[in-house]
């Protein structure tokens, strides 16, 4: 049984196969649309969700089968003091997967040991969020045509998000990607990226703070949000909100063929007259998110279409 803890579950090849499916589920839907019949799929969220917990569960519904869950952690017995482990064993009797998202980075990985049935980590804390990656790396596949020859830009809060650092360690396992780092001093990539992941194999990166410099050479620009839940004191996060604004006058800078992803929510960092702008697809990037994810649960419960 194979769970989904990390973007480095996955091989590179078994990535590429992954994402050939995902492309073949969007050309052929009606080929998947009994494919879980009689499967059900939980989500379990302790944290709060629109985009990653619907489109599993989306995923799961035009796959034929069933949801049931939670979608906050007060609707649930954790509210009355019951471990993560706890809920997983009673859970794992009602279904035949899981998607799970925590506030506390590992969560997943706890519950995991105890799962009688595949375990998808849909966001733990700080630390990782595999399926945004994998929604990530099939858009920027589907329209720019590879992963490799990329200088991508990661933008925003770069210390507390996730999906950044999902991606990271999924990139740095194609070659000719250069990252540009764009974040305020404060919200810097953690060290423990930075120097065990890129340094350690030394893999090429700049950090820096203006966006403006940054945009001309960008292949991919990688927006994200500052993370207002995970910071301590609320006039930090006020300080640091809007620290980056993308416009249409700022996107005169990028390159023709940049695309600009976005995991969403948006705040105010993507202003929405960038909306109508070819070159932003992180809609297209919501709807690539449900065509892998039904790739991911048809591979993780090892059912095959033929
Ligand atoms: C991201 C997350 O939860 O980390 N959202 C998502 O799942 N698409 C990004 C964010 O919340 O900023």
């Amino acid at each position: 049984m194979r769970h989904l803890m990390s973007p480095l579950d996955f091989t590179v090849e078994e990535l590429n196969t992954l994402m050939d499916l995902a492309n073949d589920i969007e050309a052929n839907p009606a080929k998947y649309a009994h494919a879980c019949a009689g499967k059900k799929l939980a989500t379990l969220f302790f944290e709060p969700s629109t985009r990653t917990r619907l489109s599993h569960e989306a995923a799961m519904l035009n796959l034929g089968g069933s949801i049931l869950g939670f979608s906050s952690a007060d609707s649930s017995s954790a509210a009355k003091g019951e471990s993560v482990t706890d809920t997983i064993q009673t859970v794992s009797c009602y279904s035949d997967i899981i998607a799970m998202r925590h506030p506390k980075e590992g969560a997943p990985m706890v519950a995991a040991r105890r799962s009688t049935v595949p375990i998808i980590n849909a966001g733990d804390g700080g630390h990782q969020h595999p399926t945004q990656t994998l929604t990530d790396l099939l858009t920027i596949r589907s329209i720019m045509g590879r992963l490799d020859n990329l200088t991508v830009g990661l933008c925003g809060d770069l210390k507390f998000g996730r999906t950044v650092h999902s991606l990271i360690e999924a990139l740095v396992r194609y070659t000719g990607i250069k990252f540009v780092l764009i974040s305020p001093e404060e919200l810097r990539l953690p060290s423990y990226i930075r120097k065990d992941v890129l340094d350690r194999h030394g893999f090429p990166y700049e950090e820096v703070e203006s966006l403006d410099e940054a945009l001309p050479q960008l292949d991919v620009l990688y927006m994200t949000r500052v993370q207002k839940e995970r910071f301590f004191n609320e006039e930090d996060y006020v300080r640091m909100k809007d620290f980056y604004i993308l416009d249409s006058k700022k996107m005169e800078l990028a390159k023709k063929d940049m695309c600009v992803l976005h995991p969403l929510p948006r705040v105010n960092e993507i202003s929405v007259d960038v909306d109508n702008d070819p070159r932003a697809v992180y809609f297209k990037q919501v709807q690539y998110g449900v065509y892998v994810r039904m790739a991911l649960i048809l591979t993780l419960l090892e059912i095959n279409v033929e």
